[in-house]
């Protein structure tokens, strides 16, 4: 497994809110991610209507990104990506603490989620964080061969082990 390069202890990586500037550069990495990305459309929207869209950056540039949206006291992850060459070194989880934490910051005690079966490296980093499967949506996602179906996932942030 590939291990986070010695900085010292820190991680060279960092979050930022999301901006439109950005939008080339994450619709280029969610293509580059799924067989049924985002457009670039989408993401707009996400910011427009005031989602919490987080960037990571490292020293070259974007290399990940979380959507989520919340209200009443509830939230939804509706991305987090990483950039596939970055993968496995820790980049997936601190995004997604900094994205959960910042729902927790703003009253959030539920965050749910919908991932596709066959997503094993995304439910084994939610089951990590605590997240337990709710039930299953039945064809729920587009696929080559059909539908696919999504397993639900619901996380009380009150019970989110620390980083
Ligand atoms: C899911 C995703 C964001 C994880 O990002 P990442 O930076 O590789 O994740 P991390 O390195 O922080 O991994 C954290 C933990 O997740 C699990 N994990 C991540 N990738 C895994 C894999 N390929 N196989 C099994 N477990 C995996 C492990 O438990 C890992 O901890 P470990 O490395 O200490 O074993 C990344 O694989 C991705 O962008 N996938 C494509 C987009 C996607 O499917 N997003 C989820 C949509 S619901």
């Amino acid at each position: 497994m590939a291990t986070a390069p010695d900085t010292g202890g820190a991680p060279d990586w960092r979050f930022r809110p999301m901006r439109s500037a950005d939008l080339p550069r994450v619709a280029a990495l969610e293509r580059a991610s799924y067989a049924f990305p985002w457009s670039e459309r989408i993401f707009d929207d996400c910011l427009r209507v005031g989602y919490h869209c987080l960037v990571v950056e490292t020293d070259t540039g974007i290399a990940g990104y979380a959507v989520l949206s919340a209200g009443a006291g509830e939230a939804h992850l509706l991305n987090l990506c990483v950039e596939q060459a970055l993968r496995r070194r820790g980049i997936g989880r601190d995004l997604l603490y900094a994205v959960l934490n910042r729902a927790q910051g703003i009253g959030v005690r539920d965050v749910f989620l919908e991932v596709r079966r066959s997503n094993r490296p995304a439910m084994t980093l939610y089951e990590a964080l605590g997240f337990e499967r709710l039930g299953v949506r039945r064809g729920y996602y587009q696929a080559h061969d059909g539908r696919e179906d999504a397993i639900v996932y619901r996380l009380e942030l009150g019970a989110l082990p620390p980083r």
